[in-house]
């Protein structure tokens, strides 16, 4: 099966006894140990058949053996640092996820050196390399600045030092971008964004084809209770069937903002790699099959009027769904980074992102230029 097929039926096979063709919802956090051949299911902590319907899905989307979903992006990535051990060291991007930046500052509480390098520069990839690493942390393409590190590159370092890799998936999906088949360890996902995609259900997961690392992962979410319930699995895997259609309309759309602001006067610079002036076009040509639908630039104006402007670009944080959405990550999701650190990385006040939705392009041109007129 190609990948458009898995999205809409994988792990959807017909219920026996009743023929369903879509994986029905368990919701029962228990079951009868003498109503079953073979005895499989226990508590729904440990197992629950439409988490695993939804497992087998977003494992066949990457032709990987295994997926462990979580009851959020966070959640997942709380489970990758679990393989960590005091006195080791992560070597992460140095543009990630607000909540991500939280999450790593608590790692020193538990011995856990985290470094931050930018490894979108290969110079800095071999100097942050050049000592003991147990873990390396992509997010490519990266929030907000659209940073695009080479997958195979980093991985094959990486590897060498016997270092486990994760890529945060997030902003590409499956659709467009496959982290295993490049070489990395782990697929991370915030499903809640793309493979979910209609901004009404949290998710995370972690893809990987190496059977320790996932029985590593299932254990700790067993322990930990970061689970993800059947209701909320089947809202994942029933956003997922249109993850291509969604992206590839996300993504055309998203080329043609970016190139309208491009030419704006009250645009300072835009960020997309999808743009040949971006530094990591050839290489996002090269490792993803399309640049996105994240979109962000520096505005000369007053980003709080500037959003509160908008009409059809609602004014909230998250990205990935089908209604599009604007945001200052300065004051939103980046606000857990220092400001110092922020500017230096350069998520700066004046940067706006931008999630294009599935709305008609024409529309959510008219919206933002309307906006950007205002000032
Ligand atoms: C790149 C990225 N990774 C991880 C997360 C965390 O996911 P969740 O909000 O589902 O916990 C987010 C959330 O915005 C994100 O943007």
């Amino acid at each position: 099966m190609r990948f458009d097929t898995r999205l809409v039926h994988s792990g959807q096979r017909p219920a026996p006894g009743t023929g369903d063709i879509v994986a029905p919802i368990h919701v029962a956090t228990t079951y009868d140990r003498f109503a079953q051949e073979p005895l499989r299911l226990f508590y729904s902590r440990g197992e629950n058949p439409t988490r695993e319907a939804l497992e087998e899905c977003l494992a066949a989307l990457e032709d990987a053996r295994y997926c462990a979903s979580f009851s959020s992006g966070q959640a997942a990535a709380t489970t990758a640092l679990s393989v960590l051990s005091p006195g080791q060291r992560l070597v992460s991007s140095d543009d990630v996820y607000g909540g991500t930046y939280a999450l790593f500052s608590t790692l020193g509480r538990f011995g856990i050196q985290v470094d931050y390098a930018d490894l979108t520069d290969p110079a800095e990839v071999r100097r942050a390399l050049a000592t003991d690493t147990a873990m390396v942390w992509v997010e490519t393409p990266s929030n907000p600045l659209l940073k695009i590190t080479d997958v195979a590159e980093v991985s094959r370092r990486a590897r060498a030092r016997g270092a486990v890799v994760v890529v945060d998936n997030t902003f590409a999906s499956p659709a467009l971008q496959r982290p295993l088949e490049l070489g990395a360890d782990v697929s991370l996902y915030s499903t809640t964004k793309f493979i979910a995609g209609h901004a009404d259900v949290l998710g995370g997961a972690l893809v990987c084809g190496d059977e320790a690392l996932h029985a590593r992962f299932v254990e700790h979410r067993t322990v930990t209770g970061a689970v993800s319930g059947g209701l909320d699995c089947y809202l994942v895997h029933r956003g997922v069937k249109t993850l291509s259609l969604r992206v590839n309309r996300q993504t055309a759309t998203a080329r043609s903002i970016a190139e309208e602001l491009c030419g704006h006067p009250a645009v300072v610079g835009v960020c997309y790699p999808g743009l040949p002036s971006h530094p990591g076009y050839r290489l996002a040509a090269r490792q993803m099959s399309g640049p996105g639908s994240i979109v962000s630039f520096r505005y000369r104006g007053d980003p709080e009027k500037l959003m509160a402007r908008t009409q059809l670009f609602a004014c909230a944080v998250s990205l990935g769904g089908v209604r599009s959405l604007i945001e200052c990550p300065a004051l939103m999701t980046h606000r857990p980074i220092p400001r110092a650190i922020r500017n230096a990385a350069g998520i700066t006040d004046d940067l706006i992102r931008l999630s294009i939705g599935i709305e008609d392009p024409a529309d959510l041109v008219e919206d933002l230029t309307t906006a950007l007129e205002g000032d």
